[in-house]
């Protein structure tokens, strides 16, 4: 019989947000499945295993990674019908696994102290697209900040994290190699995402290996306004920045 811990993911809170966002990866996925020709998925930084589990009810040959091993054996005893393996999306041998149609990566750049070259990584590991979500400050210019994280198997392996502006995070997954980036006009039915200037939902394509019907894509998934030649931006204020800080503050408390 199979033994299910108590963990961080099956508290109500984080049961809720897995709804939430279930529901809308379940919506796009469904969409983007027929339209992108999708058969393959990769979810990066797992957790317990629920996203790889809608992903593989949606029809694609799943596998999965996750940087703690107690996450992987957790989730390998609840979904035992899914590859998962430990993985640090950090490290560039990540891109072995080889390349998936589409990767999912939620809630796991925001915990990083490299997400630049997580970025790289996950490009090199997308076949045809990259559905990502991410925790960023509603900012256009790049930059980053490097926050402490509490130690819990939710957050980052290493205690550290820097955390993007939303603008810096378009500008890297451009500047990894994705050819079209769309800001997602839809976030999941959620408090923590419906305050959508804390938390965002971005698409990455390659389109260039794709040749992707963009015009299609945009117009079934509300994807909003393609984000190219973004217009420059005042320079940040020391209003904007204790903003920020105040921002940073409350999600140190959350935990995030
Ligand atoms: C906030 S949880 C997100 C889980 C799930 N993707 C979601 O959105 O609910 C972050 C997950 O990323 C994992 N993680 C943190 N740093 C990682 C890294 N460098 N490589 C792979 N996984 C990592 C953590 O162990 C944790 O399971």
């Amino acid at each position: 019989m199979k033994t299910i811990s108590r963990t961080q993911f099956d508290s109500n809170y984080y049961l809720d947000l897995i709804e939430a966002r279930g529901d809308t990866i379940r919506r796009i996925v469904n969409q983007l499945k027929p339209a992108l020709n999708l058969s393959t998925a990769l979810d990066a930084g797992c957790g317990v295993g629920f996203f790889g589990k809608i992903l593989q009810d949606a029809g694609l040959s799943v596998r999965a990674f996750d940087g703690r091993i107690e996450n992987v054996e957790e989730a390998r005893s609840r979904f035992p019908q899914i590859s998962f393996e430990r993985g640090n999306v950090e490290n560039p041998d990540i891109r072995k696994l080889g390349q998936f149609d589409l990767v999912l990566c939620f809630g796991l750049l925001y915990h990083l102290e490299n997400p630049f070259l997580a970025i790289r990584n996950l490009y090199a590991l997308t076949g045809k697209c990259l559905l990502l979500e991410s925790m960023c400050f509603p900012d256009e210019e790049p930059w980053m900040l490097l926050r402490e994280e509490p130690n819990r198997e939710d957050q980052s392996l290493t205690d550290v994290a820097f955390y993007a502006t939303e603008g810096g995070l378009v500008k890297m997954l451009y500047r990894a190699g994705f050819t079209s980036v769309y800001r997602m006009s839809t976030l999941p039915d959620h408090d923590d995402l419906c305050q959508s200037h804390v938390k965002k939902m971005i698409l990455g394509q390659n389109a260039e290996r794709t040749a992707v019907r963009l015009r299609i894509v945009s117009a079934n998934f509300s994807l909003s306004q393609q984000v190219q030649n973004m217009p420059p931006l005042p320079a940040v204020s020391a209003e904007s920045f204790r903003e920020y800080a105040s921002l940073s503050a409350c999600l140190s408390e959350r935990g995030g």
